[in-house]
């Protein structure tokens, strides 16, 4: 696929195959999110790779239950506090998690973010310092639907040329 393709054809996937991600699959996708960009390349985040199903179980939140089910969940950590460009670390992380959302489509796997899960107990969990962020979950499988296109706004409320 090209990358316009694992664009357009990515959804979010919520159930999974009771299948294990293979190391390499798992390798490449962890490389996708290492070679993103960073303000002043500076990286300023942290990935906890969570396949205990205990923690798995006790990171999901009450909205988004199917987190447990999921073989992988990636917990995204900023730190804000970050020399020169601690203000970027969200984005940095942000971006990164979305290089490992593309990278796991293009090699068959789903994925889903999940901006829904309690700070405080995620970092009691796995042991993330006070003073780091957490940006995001994202669950990673193999997936066991075919979710449709979600409608998107026109490009015209999206997009405008030259002025607001
Ligand atoms: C920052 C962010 C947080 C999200 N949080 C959740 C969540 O907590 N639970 C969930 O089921 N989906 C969550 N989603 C997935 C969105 O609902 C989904 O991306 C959106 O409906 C568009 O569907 P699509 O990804 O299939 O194109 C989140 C997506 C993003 C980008």
């Amino acid at each position: 696929m090209s990358v316009l393709e694992v664009i357009l054809s990515r959804r979010s996937i919520r159930r999974y195959e009771d299948k294990e991600i293979p190391e390499d699959v798992l390798d490449r996708i962890i490389g996708a999110g290492r070679h993103a960009p960073s303000a002043a390349n500076k990286q300023p985040y942290r990935f906890v790779i969570v396949t205990d199903a205990e923690l798995k179980k006790a990171i999901s939140g009450l909205v988004s239950r199917f987190v447990k089910n999921a073989p992988l969940v990636i917990v995204g950590c900023a730190n804000p506090k970050a020399m020169l460009t601690g203000k970027w670390s969200t984005i940095d992380t942000t971006i990164a998690l979305e290089n490992m959302v593309l990278a796991a489509w293009s090699l068959g796997l789903g994925s889903c973010w999940i901006g829904s899960f309690n700070e405080e107990k995620v970092k009691r969990s796995l042991k993330i310092p006070q003073d780091w962020k957490v940006v995001a979950l994202v669950c990673f499988g193999y997936s066991a639907e075919s979710p449709k296109q979600r409608k998107r706004k026109d490009t015209t409320e999206l997009f405008s040329l030259n002025q607001f």
